[in-house]
C-alpha cells in the first residue's frame, strides 16, 4: 500500500483560537480537560484520553507526558513526531497538522485516520497548558524514570518548573565575560550518576596579546556530564544553517521522529540502539547500534526511535534549511546523504 507523502497537508482549514477552547473544569480525578479544534484531551489516574470524532485514542499518561513535553520544548521539531504508532503531529512550519491513525498503514487501509490543521502557536498554548495541568509535582518528563518520580494516580500539586523550563542562548559562547556560565555543583547541577568517571579538568587557554576575553575553550563532556534531562537537544553550535546538538540519554526516546530532511548522529559515549522504520508505513528498515565515535546518518523517509540502556552522550547534527522538506518529498534530493 503506498501513502501519501508527509510534507502534503491534507486539510488546510486552520481551526479557531484556542483560547476560547480550553475549558476548566475538572474531572473527579482533578484533572482539567482541553479542546482544540475536534480534537478533546482527558485525563485520568493512568491515562490519556485523545477524543476525536467517532473515536478515542489510549496512552499511558506517562509516555504521553513525556512525549508532550518533547513536543512543546522542539517547537514540534522538525518533520513528524509520533507520540506512538497512531498519534502524533507533523510540522508544517507555521501550521501543524495533529493526527490519529496517519503514519499507520493499518488505519489507513480502512480509511480510519483522522487530521486536523493548527496553527503552531494556538496547538502550543493548549499542548502548554495539558502538561501544566497534568504533571504532578513529583514528575519531571524530561527526568529519567531512575531519577524522577510518579506520573500516575490523582491530580497532586504541579512541576511548573520542570515542565517551564526555558532554552538558554548564549550571546557569543557559554564562559566568555558577561555570558552564561558553565553548569556547577553549586548552580544545581551535579555530575549524573552515569558520568562519575567523567573528567572535570578545564581546557588550557593561551590567547595572543590583545585577544584575552575573546577566546574561550569548554569541556562539553564535563558539560554534558551535569545534564539534568534526558533526550532534549542543546544546540552547542551554530553556523548558518549548521546546528550540532549535544544531549544525554537514557531509557528511550520519548517519540518515534519522523524525519523531514537528513540528521547525522554521532555516539560520543556508551550505547544507543535505534530501531529504524519507514516513515509513513512503519514497516521495520534495520537496527542500528551506536557504540562511542559511530557516525550514522538518518535518512529523510524514516522515523526512529532510540534505546539508552546506560545514560549516554549523543551529538546531533541538524541541517535548518527550511527548503529542504520540500526537496526531499518532490524528488530534487534523494533521501540519502551521499551515493556510495
Ligand atoms: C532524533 O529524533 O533524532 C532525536 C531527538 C532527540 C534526541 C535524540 C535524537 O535526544
Ligand atoms: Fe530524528
Amino acid at each position: 500500500m503506498s501513502l501519501a507523502p508527509l510534507t502534503q497537508v491534507r486539510n488546510k482549514a486552520v481551526n479557531p483560537p484556542a483560547n476560547k477552547l480550553v475549558s476548566k473544569l475538572v474531572n473527579k480525578q482533578g484533572y482539567q480537560s482541553f479542546q482544540i479544534g475536534q480534537f478533546k484531551f482527558e485525563r485520568d489516574e493512568y491515562f490519556a484520553h485523545i477524543l476525536y470524532p467517532g473515536n478515542r485514542h489510549i496512552v499511558p499518561i506517562e509516555a504521553f507526558l513525556r512525549a508532550l513535553m518533547r513536543d512543546i520544548a522542539w517547537g514540534f521539531f522538525y518533520g513528524t513526531v509520533n507520540f506512538d504508532r497512531v498519534f502524533g503531529t507533523i510540522n508544517h512550519y507555521g501550521t501543524v497538522e495533529m493526527f490519529v491513525g496517519l503514519n499507520n498503514t493499518a488505519y489507513r487501509s480502512v480509511h480510519k485516520e483522522y487530521v486536523e490543521t493548527f496553527s503552531s502557536k494556538d496547538l502550543k498554548r493548549v499542548f502548554e497548558a495539558v502538561i501544566e495541568d497534568w504533571t504532578n509535582a513529583e514528575f519531571d518528563p524530561f527526568g529519567a524514570p531512575a531519577e524522577t518520580g510518579n506520573a500516575y494516580g490523582l491530580k497532586q500539586g504541579d512541576n511548573l518548573k520542570a515542565v517551564q523550563r526555558q532554552r538558554l542562548s548564549a550571546k557569543r559562547m557559554v564562559g566568555l565575560p558577561g555570558d552564561l556560565k558553565m553548569r556547577t555543583e553549586e548552580d544545581g547541577f551535579p555530575v549524573n550518576r552515569a558520568f562519575a568517571d567523567v573528567p572535570q579538568d578545564k581546557p588550557e587557554l593561551h590567547p595572543a596579546p590583545g585577544f584575552e576575553g575573546q577566546v574561550y575553550a569548554v569541556n562539553l563532556f564535563a558539560h554534558l556530564s551535569r545534564s539534568d534531562v534526558t533526550w532534549n537537544p542543546s544546540v552547542v553550535s551554530v553556523v548558518r544553517d549548521s546546528l550540532l546538538c549535544a544531549t544525554t540519554e537514557e531509557f528511550v526516546l520519548p517519540v518515534i521522529h519522523g524525519n523531514d530532511r537528513v540528521e547525522w548522529l554521532v555516539q560520543f559515549s556508551d550505547e544507543i540502539i535505534w530501531d529504524v522504520e519507514d516513515k509513513i508505513t512503519g514497516m521495520p528498515a534495520c537496527k542500528v547500534i551506536m557504540k562511542p565515535g559511530d557516525v550514522a546518518a538518518m535518512p529523510a523517509d524514516i522515523r526512529h526511535c532510540g534505546y539508552s540502556p546506560k545514560r549516554s552522550m549523543l551529538l546531533m547534527w541538524e541541517n535548518n534549511d527550511g527548503t529542504l522538506p520540500h526537496r526531499h518529498a518532490s524528488g530534487e534530493l534523494a533521501p540519502y546523504p551521499v551515493e556510495f
